[in-house]
This record gives C-alpha cells, sequence and structure tokens, in this order.
C-alpha cells in the first residue's frame, strides 16, 4: 500500500487514503480467478461506498450488492449497470422495494415471507415481474465475532430452513414473483475456507431436495464474508481469491447453466485502504504514555464496536528511531476511543503522521460524526 507521505503532510487530516493501485490489482485478481467460470461477483457496497472507489470497481464490471435503497442509487450513480445489482436487507422498505422495481436491478435477496407477499402486492401494483433469490438462514457458525456472524438461526437474517419449502411455494405461486435461486452469507472476516466449503455442502444438499421436487434455481448466491489479514497487510495485500473460488466451485456442485454469485466486500476493498491521521500529543502518564491522535472512533469504529485491531504504523518518524512502548487513542470523550494498547512504535512526536491500516472496508462508510466532528476526508490515489 502506498500513501504519498509528502501529500498527505500538506492535507486535512484524518483522512482515508485509498491506493488505487491496489485496488486495481486486487480486482485483476478476482477477474482472474473467475475467467471463464459461471461465476459472478457483486461488490458489498456497504464496505465502502465512496463514490471514487465504487466508480474504480464498477468499471472493472462487478455487480453491486446493496442494502438499502441509497446504496441502489449511489451504484447507479457509480457506474454499475442496474441489472447487475443485487439488494439484500431484513427491513426493505415500500418505498425501497419500489426503487429498486423502478431501477430494474437484477434481483431482490427477500428475507422473509412477509418481505415475499408485500414485494408480490407492489409488483402487481406497478405491473412489474420482481426476481427473487429467497435468502436461506443456514445456520451455519463461521467462527468470527458474534456480531458480524449472521447464519446463526438465532439471528434475524434470512428465512428459516423449515420455513423454505413455503418461501419457495409461494414465490412459485405468486403472479409478480419470479424466483431466480438461493442467497446466503454466513458472517464477516472468515479467515479460513472450511465455513465456506461447509456452506457449499450444506447448498448442495438443498439443491437435490428442490430439484427432486422440480423446482430449478438458476442463482446460487453465497454472500461475502472472505476475510483479510489486518495483522500483516503488506504480507498479504491481496487475499487468498484462488483458494475461495477454488472452495467453492469444487464443493458446489453447480448444474449446468447455474451460476455462483457472491457479494465480496472486505476483501475488496480492505487492505487498499489507511486512515491517516496526525498526532495532536504525545502525553506522559504515571507508567504509560499516550499517542493521542486526531482521529477518533467516529472516523474508524471497528475497534470500540468489535474490538477489532488495525495495525498502526508511523509514517514520518525518522530511520532507526528508537522503539517505544504507547497507548495509541482518539480524542472522544469514550474510553473505548482506543486503537492500540501496549503498541510497540518508534518514538513517536506532536505533528507525525500515523496510519491505520486495512481500513478500506467498514471504515468511511462507518464513520459519524459523533461529538459533532466532521466526517474524515479522502483521497484515492
Ligand atoms: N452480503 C451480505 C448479505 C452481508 O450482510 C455482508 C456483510 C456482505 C455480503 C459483505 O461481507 P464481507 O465480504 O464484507 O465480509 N461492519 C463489520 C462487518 C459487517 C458485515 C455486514 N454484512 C466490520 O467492520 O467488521
Amino acid at each position: 500500500m502506498n500513501i504519498d507521505i509528502e501529500l498527505a503532510e500538506g492535507l486535512k487530516t484524518p483522512l482515508y487514503w485509498y491506493d488505487l493501485s491496489l485496488l486495481e490489482a486486487t480486482l485483476s485478481e478476482i477477474k482472474r480467478c473467475v475467467a471463464g467460470k459461471p461465476v459472478k461477483v457483486h461488490y458489498a457496497v456497504k464496505a465502502n461506498c465512496n463514490p471514487k472507489v465504487m466508480e474504480v470497481i464498477a468499471s472493472a464490471g462487478l455487480g453491486a450488492d446493496c442494502v438499502s435503497g441509497r446504496e441502489i442509487t449511489a451504484a447507479i450513480k457509480a457506474g454499475f449497470e442496474p441489472s447487475s445489482i443485487c439488494y439484500a436487507g431484513v427491513g426493505k422498505t415500500d418505498r425501497e422495494l419500489i426503487g429498486g422495481m423502478k431501477a430494474g436491478i437484477a434481483y431482490f435477496n427477500v428475507e422473509s415471507l412477509e418481505e415475499l407477499e408485500v414485494l408480490n402486492e407492489l409488483a402487481g401494483e406497478y405491473g412489474y415481474q420482481a426476481r427473487v433469490c429467497l435468502r436461506v438462514n443456514p445456520n451455519i457458525d463461521a467462527h468470527t465475532h458474534h456480531y458480524i456472524t449472521t447464519g446463526l438461526e438465532e439471528n434475524k437474517f434470512g428465512i428459516h430452513l423449515s420455513m423454505l419449502d413455503r418461501a419457495i411455494d409461494y414465490t412459485l405461486q405468486s403472479p409478480h414473483l419470479t424466483l431466480e435461486g438461493l442467497h446466503f452469507h454466513i458472517g464477516s472476516q472468515i479467515t479460513t475456507m472450511e465455513p465456506f466449503a461447509f456452506l457449499c455442502r450444506k447448498v448442495n444438499g438443498l439443491i437435490d431436495q428442490y430439484e427432486a421436487k422440480g423446482v430449478e434455481f438458476k442463482i446460487i448466491n453465497v454472500g461475502g464474508g472472505l476475510g483479510i489479514d489486518y495483522e500483516d497487510p503488506d504480507g498479504h495485500p491481496i487475499p487468498d481469491f484462488q483458494g475461495y473460488f477454488d472452495t467453492l466451485l469444487t464443493n458446489l456442485k453447480l448444474r449446468p447453466g447455474q451460476e455462483l454469485h457472491c457479494e465480496l466486500g472486505r476483501a475488496i476493498v480492505g487492505q487498499c485502504g489507511s486512515l491517516v491521521s496526525k498526532v495532536t500529543y504525545v502525553k506522559k502518564g504515571v507508567d504509560r504514555q499516550f499517542i493521542i491522535l486526531d482521529a477518533g472512533m467516529n472516523d474508524l469504529m471497528r475497534p470500540a464496536l468489535y474490538g477489532a485491531h488495525h495495525k498502526i504504523e508511523n509514517l514520518t518518524a525518522p530511520e532507526g528511531e528508537e522503539i517505544e512502548t504507547y497507548d495509541v487513542v482518539g480524542p472522544i470523550c469514550e474510553s473505548s476511543d482506543t486503537f492500540g494498547k501496549g503498541e510497540r512504535l518508534p518514538k513517536t512526536r506532536r505533528g507525525d503522521l500515523i496510519a491505520l491500516r486495512s481500513a478500506g472496508a467498514y471504515g468511511e462508510s462507518m464513520a459519524s460524526t459523533y461529538n459533532i466532528r466532521t466526517l474524515p476526508e479522502s483521497v484515492v490515489r
């Protein structure tokens, strides 16, 4: 990941810095892995909705996975084809469903029987045929943080397996709905392939079961979730897409004509972004010292919200500077506004630039104005 330090020093911080060449290399690797395969990759817009970042991803030919009406609008504006947009979410409002239909999106990932009824009714009113993938809750533990595990039975997401028959019958019988396929998503920041392989085996069982009843699925959407290396971003700047797609394609028994869709967010944008921040103070405590940044939990919420750790680097300390131990914190009035404890960093001074690495996914998109702060700036270079 490249950051032009001279340029960054002259800009207002905190600042999201996106390395365009790494983003492009990541997208090329994805395209290489899926070339000639019946695979469609949708970019999960929620991970990063910076317009320039989205434009680069759209021009690489990916589809978009959206979770709100405004994400659909932003995706179309960034250049994603409406016919390559899928739309998930447990609480799509009438307005959002109508917006999706008017935009002509590829399909709705429908999460409940209740939503099916509303979509059928609205599609009828608008003289529209709504394409539907049913989001199934496969009850799989993705072994990740419990806030971002979504495939377990106790989560609010998807249709319970025991209700899938009814949902399929309803869709097939509804005059304004077309059943396109099944959708799954088991969680995020998944760093081994086993959960994906396990999901594929569950999906195979469902395909067999419904095929026997004469039900065909054109699309199998396995969602997103491929993780990134937060501790060694330079060692693994591009995630193991080859291993991921191999796992999916070898474990899934796709039928002729069936398409595999996925919805990757973090794996596409995570490593190309850093939050660049300036040191406001280095505060000496009794038995510790604090680096107080001008970036806070409002700019990068993941450490406070999930206990996540982003690698911290001093971008401007001279080579060979002695290493000291610091707690790295933000200026917000909450103890959870901490980016790292006991961090070993070169001797740091007021005015130094600090990078919080691997912040391209769920960084800028989750930023808030808490404490009436301004939203962070961004640069794509
Ligand atoms: N598809 C669906 C239905 C999803 O709910 C998500 C993420 C994705 C795809 C993309 O997952 P990814 O490939 O990025 O793992 N804010 C949290 C992550 C929340 C993920 C929510 N759903 C974080 O910062 O770790």
